[in-house]
């Protein structure tokens, strides 16, 4: 028998089924190829990286941290960790996160005040709209990667600080922020740029550095966003910026300051994955990489109608199938096929624009490449 709220959750559920659009867990068939993982140098799998951390997991004094870093929670481990990523991503300081989802949402809390303005690209992940909501800044989005409109949006907002808030690939749709436009805006106008790199770690740049490092743009950005739960095959995330920023965030940022400290191992497979994709072995990976998504574009080109697809350079690619069913049956005659590809449904993206999201890794073999489009092409009739 269920209490009243309990019905009325239900019945909430079930108008979200009537939609097509309802929600459930399931475990992975790892018989399926892997095309939906974030995983996209496959270092979560990776034997060296399994091994460095096992080798050195015994040397641990604990497991868990006990607490919020501002008690008993911080380590050596995790300060030793920062300074390895500041310094690969070339900033002054680093801070570490549980998560990126942790880190958008305090970064936005914590350093937008009453009186400052966000303007965000409309494609921004859900983690940076949560921040903007839970900061006392207004906010407005700009359409996504058009320069024109934010500079509309930049000659009128001209009381207290603007920030402005973009992917560096965008999580749905693969693309590149215009990041050299929209940093000559920001200099322009006297913005704040806070570049979310979830999808370019690890991907873009020789190393894996990220778009703002390898096009050399990191003294222009105030925030950068770096995910370990991606192509780093980890978890957590860091902001990057000024130890001034570090240090602000460590006094206002809420995400940081109430929450137990990540546990030790965790911090040392970051410090382990960020050493191993510096060797040379992870630079052929980047390489395969970029050699899978080039691949994946001449493929579509010449045997996909071109319209179906958001253009995109990166490991993320999106087939624009129109409806929440359609987009849900295309991916399951994928998965029958032997494909692990996912659908995204409205409203997680806009209505019209529904998709399966096929994510590229470096392990995917040029037969998995090309078994995958000729399925899409049967699908597509
Ligand atoms: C663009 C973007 N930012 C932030 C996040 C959150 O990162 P995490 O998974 O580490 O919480 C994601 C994850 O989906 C993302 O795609």
């Amino acid at each position: 028998m269920l209490h009243p709220l309990e019905q009325h959750l239900q019945a909430i559920l079930d108008k979200k089924k009537a939609a097509h659009h309802y929600r459930t867990l399931r475990l992975n068939d790892e018989l399926l190829v892997d095309f939906c993982s974030n995983d996209y140098l496959g270092l979560s799998a990776s034997a060296q990286l399994h091994e460095r951390i096992l080798s050195d997991i015994s040397n641990l004094k604990a497991v868990g941290s006990t607490g919020s870093r501002l008690l008993r929670g911080n380590y050596a481990l995790i300060e030793e960790t920062e300074q390895i990523v500041a310094r690969f991503h070339r900033a002054e300081a680093a801070l570490i996160f549980n998560s990126g989802y942790d880190a958008n949402v305090g970064l936005f809390q914590a350093v937008a005040r009453r009186g400052d303005v966000i303007l965000f690209d409309e494609f921004s992940h859900a983690s940076t709209r949560d921040g903007i909501r839970l900061s006392h800044a207004q906010a407005q989005s700009f359409k996504h990667n058009d320069i024109d409109d934010l500079e509309r949006l930049l000659q009128n907002n001209s009381t207290g600080n603007v920030f402005i808030a973009l992917e560096a690939v965008y999580s749905m749709d693969g693309d590149h922020a215009l990041l050299y436009d929209i940093a000559y805006l920001a200099q322009k106008y006297g913005a704040y740029l806070v570049v979310d790199e979830a999808h370019s770690t690890g991907t873009t740049g020789k190393n894996g550095e990220g778009v703002c490092a390898s096009l050399g743009l990191e003294q222009q950005v105030f925030a950068r966003i770096h995910t370990f739960g991606k192509a780093m095959g980890v978890h957590g995330a860091a902001i990057l910026g000024t130890n001034t920023l570090r240090n602000y965030l460590i006094n206002f940022c809420r995400s940081f300051i109430y929450t137990t400290a990540m546990p030790l191992h965790t911090a040392l497979a970051i410090k382990h994955a960020y050493i191993l994709l510096q060797e040379p072995t992870m630079q052929t990976q980047i390489e395969q990489l970029r050699q899978n998504i080039s691949l994946f574009n001449v493929l579509i080109k010449t045997q996909l109608p071109q319209a179906h697809f958001a253009k995109s350079y990166s490991p993320i690619q999106a087939w624009i199938i129109d409806g929440n069913e359609p987009a849900r049956l295309a991916a399951q005659q994928l998965q029958k096929a032997g494909y692990d590809v996912r659908a995204i449904l409205s409203p997680t993206v806009a209505a019209g624009t529904e998709r399966c999201r096929i994510c590229l890794h470096s392990f995917n073999t040029e037969a998995q490449i090309v078994g995958l489009i000729e399925t899409m092409k049967e699908i597509n009739g």
